[in-house]
């Protein structure tokens, strides 16, 4: 075949694809934070986890309303977003929840016909499609409601807007410009190797999970993510259970949350009490292929671990086995171990990234493992109710 006739060949597969299956996920386009200070943040997530701050849209840029970081690592891309006006929805968020995750949007061929689709199956609109741009590209964004104030915006891009030429560098949308950091350079000497968003996690209220997860299954057309510990996970120690739900193309995950009656406060409980008793973003696992560098240089930094007590490996090395990673550096790093049938993976989570017990990130590095570390629960779960005791939340 000539070049000419791959390409058409390759345009009418993705016509017929995109015809076929317009939930068919083919990125994260981005993660929006609302923030109370964006430009603050911006300089927060670029020192702490080593994000490039790429691309602003702000006063200097002529949006009157907001202020937008673009962040970006890897293929992870932050839009930290700050109101400039009392009534903008995102000071309105901030007021109620602090800083956390407002949208989580994907992109697809086809935003007009994701959208349709999904209000087909059952979605509440959060906004109606609309396109910007020029001759040179476009980008079309629509929105649907999640839990909570959640929303997932469909995004589709074409010509210098497209997702390659977002992912080498380009204009994220029409109105965005290029911005030089004063960490930018200190990042690309001191890389955190952060990858891709993993997984997303949800708290929900008791009783919302199932609601929840219905609704992945039904709207977005997710299945539930069957692996070898896939019941509920509720013990004494967690008092919470969860189920997983996994995009078709296995694109993300999506743990929902809920609290289960414990013999103290459940965790999600806490969550909830600090975030108006709405559904939220618990936390997001960024992935990295190598644990004790970016677990490293990330407390270099000064990020915030959890802290687990050292009897936890005096029993992880029977539970786990033999790893590739040094042992000794593993404990040294407080990194946690798990293994499952297909392998194993090392995990780390970070304390609240806000003064209110609602955010926090996971690293996340698998050897195989495509589950969550439920063996490391119940010795996280005594760890995190010290954290709450010292918040005085139990
Ligand atoms: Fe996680």
């Amino acid at each position: 075949m000539t070049t000419e006739t791959t390409k058409q060949a390759e345009a009418t597969a993705v016509e017929v694809f995109s015809n076929t299956d317009p939930l068919h996920l083919i990125d994260v386009d981005y993660v929006r934070l609302y923030v109370g200070n964006a430009k603050q943040s911006a300089f927060y997530y670029a020192y702490a986890f080593g994000f490039q701050v790429s691309q602003i849209d702000d006063l200097t840029t002529g949006n009157r309303m907001e202020a937008s970081y673009l962040l970006t690592q890897g293929n992870i891309r932050l839009m930290l977003t700050t109101g400039l006006s009392a009534d903008h929805p995102a000071q309105r968020h901030v007021n109620m929840f602090g800083d956390g995750v407002k949208d989580i949007a994907f992109t697809v061929f086809d935003a007009e016909k994701a959208y349709k689709r999904a209000l087909d199956n059952g979605a509440v609109s959060a906004y109606e499609p609309y396109t910007v741009g020029d001759e040179n590209g476009k980008v079309t964004r629509a929105g649907i409601k999640t839990y909570g104030e959640v929303i997932h915006t469909f995004v589709s891009r074409t010509g210098c807007f497209g997702l390659p030429e977002l992912k080498q560098g380009g204009i994220v949308f029409p109105g965005f410009e290029m911005l030089e950091h004063p960490l930018n350079q200190f990042n690309l000497d001191n890389p955190c190797g952060l990858k891709f968003l993993d997984h997303c996690v949800g708290n929900v209220a008791l009783g919302g999970m199932d609601k929840a997860v219905e609704w992945y299954e039904n709207v977005l057309e997710f299945s539930m993510f069957k692996h070898f510990d896939d019941d509920d996970i509720s013990t004494e120690y967690s008092a919470l259970m969860s189920k997983v739900m996994s995009s078709g193309g296995g694109l993300i995950k999506f743990p929902i949350n809920e609290p289960a009656e414990g013999k103290r406060k459940s965790q999600i409980q806490e969550y909830l009490d600090w975030h108006s008793d709405t559904p939220g973003v618990q936390h997001m696992a960024f992935r990295t292929d190598d644990a004790i560098h970016s677990i490293g240089e990330l407390r270099r930094r000064g990020v915030n671990f959890l802290r687990l007590p050292d009897t936890y490996y005096e029993l992880v090395w029977d539970r786990v086995g033999d790893i590739e990673e040094e042992k000794k550096l593993i404990q040294e790093l407080g990194i946690l171990v798990d293994r499952d049938d297909q392998g194993y993976l090392l995990q780390l989570f970070t304390r609240p990234v806000q003064d209110r017990p609602t955010l926090f990130f996971e690293i996340i590095c698998r050897r195989g493992s495509q589950s969550f570390g439920k063996g490391n629960f119940k010795a996280l779960f005594e760890a995190l109710e010290l954290e709450q005791e010292r918040r005085g939340n139990f």
